[in-house]
């Protein structure tokens, strides 16, 4: 089944997740799942979001690198499991780039998250400059390597985000995510149930070419996610 993941990034207050997901309901209406839908919004508005009727689930943007302790602001992946998630993004690159996430601290992530079965959203990706430079193959065995002590029997997830076409409307061309997805099947063979998904600029307008020509198995959609008949028509719902 095709995957379709929301990320608000820090978008939406409470009221405001609560007629998304109101919203979001009428368009899908009573057919049977298709596709899968997953919701990462704000850790205050999981609770706002949540489908009784399970028609989507919950993400984390997030999680700490430790289990629990005096790491004031942090959010474990047990409070992330108990408050209804079912997905976590990891390394996604604004966390990489302002937050200064890097490698080790992505690998301990992904740890906490697999102590709590969480499964990663684990998003990768080469900057503009490093696309210039001839760089992205290195790039992707480089943040593939951070995933080599994930167990290869656990469902995995894997976002290819090219930096360039984040928030920029320059998604990449259906051939570049193509290539990027066979790239990454052959890093992550061992690999029993992986996922592979484009993000970066997908618009209703763009999506269905992306899909169709990338073989990507869905996407990871930010600004375009924010509107629930945008999210519905990328998923291909409405
Ligand atoms: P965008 O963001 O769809 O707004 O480009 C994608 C992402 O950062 O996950």
């Amino acid at each position: 089944m095709r995957l379709f993941v929301a990320n608000w990034k820090m978008h939406k207050t409470r009221g405001q997740a609560r007629a998304f997901a109101r919203d979001l309901a009428a368009q899908i209406g009573d057919r049977p799942p298709s596709v899968e839908l997953v919701i990462a919004p704000p850790l205050t508005a999981l609770e706002a979001v949540r489908d009784p009727e399970g028609r989507w689930s919950l993400a984390a943007q997030n999680v700490a690198a430790e289990a629990a302790g005096a790491l004031t602001g942090e959010v474990s992946a047990r409070m992330l499991a108990d408050a209804g998630c079912r997905y976590v993004i990891v390394g996604h690159s604004e966390r990489r780039r302002l937050f200064g996430e890097d490698g080790p601290l992505l690998a301990r992530k992904l740890a906490r998250a697999r102590d709590e079965n969480l499964t990663p959203i684990y998003c990768l990706g080469e900057s503009e400059e490093e696309r210039s430079r001839g760089l992205t193959a290195q790039v992707f065995e480089r943040q593939a390597q951070t995933l080599a002590q994930d167990p290869a029997s656990a469902p995995l997830v894997v976002a290819y985000e090219p930096v360039w076409a984040i928030g920029t409307g320059q998604a990449a061309a259906p051939e570049d995510a193509a290539a990027a997805r066979a790239r990454l099947r052959k890093l992550l063979a061992n690999r029993q149930s992986l996922r592979l998904l484009y993000g970066g600029s997908v618009t209703p307008e763009n999506a269905g070419k992306l899909l169709e020509a990338s073989g990507m198995d869905g996407f990871l959609v930010g600004g375009a996610s924010l509107e629930p008949s945008s999210f519905a028509r990328i998923a291909g719902l409405a």
